[in-house]
């Protein structure tokens, strides 16, 4: 009872028990403080430092614990044909991990109702160490080449001098960027706007290889999708109606459906190609603006993830979760898609300074399986990763005086080679308008209505010449879906004209129902 009693005594980080937390000291009852109050200045300077920055872009998220488990199978293959990635072998193997669902482009607490990509970034803590799925809803993705990044997020959020969010700002980056055309399409639909983090699918985006036992490899693309709670878009105006009365829906969504048991699952289902360049194809595997076609490249299962478990506190869990696309398994390989390596060294590097040195020392970071590094200090070290029998004065490799052993090689190496100049190159199959107009044709009706008022609506505002280049851009695509844009804006210019300026969004006749799609 004694000892139960202590543990609930209030302490500060030195351990010192604490009797009184509602006074300062000072100098009688209504004299000045002293600086030695200890308590006071623990507490308070460190209040003063519990924010770390926030991610520079998904900054708005929220996440949960769960398992991944693996069918042990590809397209009815024996999966080792393909990887040799432990996590995948077994049929019913079950792997911990934690996801962290985001919205983009603005700050932590900005509604989740806006239209943007939303993030789906998977932590598997696999016994060979952690593999990280870095991804988002849409299975595509604006730019193809890392040096654009930047000035595509700049375009994107508030205007620097008025910190207005300003449409004119993004789509004059995307009219100058025609290899967006296809993301803007999607993100100008329903598919913008998720109702929220269960009922939305997931990719990769970026191409992959998978590596088996010999060190072949394949080319591989991911992707989640929503089992039992299926997938739900939403309307502009049914987002509308949500933001009026919430912004942090799709966090309260996840957090109630766990806590009442209704568990949300997705199914991993990977594509496949060849290592090569595919001649054959309209489009560069590589290129992370295109869709592979699923006839060609079916989608095979090989396993789900079901989310079971809220994080116990949001900001050790969800704020200092650290994704990266560089984070791999044995098994699990690199290609040479541009953007995935510029992606995969911003991730780490933003890290250490967002979180700090130590960050992988973090129990949300940390693998639950052996560690043992040669890498000591730095700011906010928590421990020494050494290996119980590891000789503590030798911290370097190699030695002969009990230090760490390199490992033995898992399999075979997969060895690309390359001979070829250094360049400075467009990728040679662009091909920026073809997918954007099959999207188009494939959305349903109300789908392609929706896309029109969207774009119709942000477009009206922006000068003739970045209008003109859009619909330029969109007829390329397809030329219905040009006109419709162009008659949008001709329409929205006489009654701005005529009858104020909101009177497209506020006379539009728009389907009111969101999607329930499967495909
Ligand atoms: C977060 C960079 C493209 C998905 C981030 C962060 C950076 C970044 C710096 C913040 C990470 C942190 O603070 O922990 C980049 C760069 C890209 C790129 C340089 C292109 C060159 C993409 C693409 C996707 C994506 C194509 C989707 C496939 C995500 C997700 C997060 C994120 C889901 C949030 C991870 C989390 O929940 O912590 N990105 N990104 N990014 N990025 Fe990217």
């Amino acid at each position: 009872m004694e000892k139960d009693k202590e543990k609930m005594t209030l302490t500060n980080r030195q351990g010192h028990p604490i009797s009184d937390n509602q006074n300062i000291r000072t100098i009688g009852n209504r004299g000045p403080s002293t600086l030695e109050n200890y308590h006071f200045i623990e507490k308070i300077s460190h209040f003063d430092r519990e924010r770390i920055p926030e991610r520079v872009v998904h900054a708005r998220g929220a996440g949960a614990h769960g398992y991944f488990e693996a069918y042990g199978k590809a397209g009815g293959e024996p999966i080792a044909k393909y990887t040799r990635a432990k996590l995948f072998q077994e049929a019913g193997k079950r792997t911990p991990v934690f996801v962290r669902f985001s919205t983009v482009v603005h700050g932590g607490h900005s509604p989740e109702t806006f239209r943007d990509p939303r993030g789906f970034a998977a932590k598997f803590y696999t016994e060979d160490g952690n593999w990280d799925l870095v991804g988002n809803n849409l299975k595509i993705f604006f730019i193809r080449d890392p040096l654009k990044f930047p000035d595509m997020v700049h375009a994107f959020r508030p205007d620097p001098v008025t910190n207005l969010q300003n449409p004119e700002r993004f789509f004059d980056f995307v009219s100058n960027s025609p290899e967006a055309t296809h993301m803007v399409t999607f993100l100008y639909s329903p598919w913008g706007i998720p109702a929220n983090y269960r009922q939305m699918q997931g990719s990769g985006v970026n191409t992959y290889k998978w590596v088996n036992q010999a060190g072949e490899a394949v080319l591989v693309k991911y992707h989640w999708e929503p089992l039992k709670q299926g997938i739900k878009n939403l309307t502009q105006k049914e987002a509308d109606a949500i933001q009026a009365k919430t912004t942090s829906h799709a966090t309260q969504d996840l957090y109630e459906a766990i806590e009442r048991g209704d568990y949300p699952e997705w199914e991993l289902c990977v594509q496949i190609m060849s290592d090569d360049e595919h001649p054959e194809l309209d489009f560069d595997p590589l290129d992370p603006t295109k869709l592979w076609d699923h006839e060609q490249f079916p989608f095979l299962p090989v396993g789900k993830m079901v989310l079971d478990r809220n994080p116990e506190n949001y900001f050790a869990e969800v704020e200092q979760a650290a994704f990266g696309t560089g984070v791999l398994v044995d098994g699990l390989d690199f290609s040479d898609d541009k953007l995935l390596q510029g992606r995969t060294f911003s991730y780490s590097d933003t890290q250490r300074y967002r979180v700090g040195t130590n960050y992988l020392q973090l129990p949300i970071n940390a693998p639950k399986t052996h560690v043992a590094t040669n890498q000591r200090d730095g700011q906010m070290a928590y421990m020494v990763d050494r290996a119980p029998g590891q000789n503590p004065h030798v911290n370097y490799e190699p030695s002969s005086l009990g230090g760490l052993k390199e490992a033995t090689p898992p399999g075979k190496e997969h060895q690309p080679t390359y001979n070829d100049k250094l360049v400075r190159e467009k990728i040679s199959r662009p091909n920026d308008f073809t997918q954007a107009g099959e999207t188009y044709r494939k959305f349903e009706d109300w789908e392609r209505d929706e896309l029109i008022y969207n774009l119709v609506n942000a477009l009206k505002i922006c000068k003739p010449v970045i209008q003109q280049t859009m619909i330029d851009h969109f007829t390329k695509a397809d030329p219905d879906y040009g006109r419709r844009v162009a008659e949008g804006l001709a329409q929205a210019k006489v009654d701005s004209d005529h009858l104020g300026s909101d009177s497209l969004r506020d006379g539009a006749d728009l389907a009111q129902r969101s999607g329930q799609r499967t495909d």
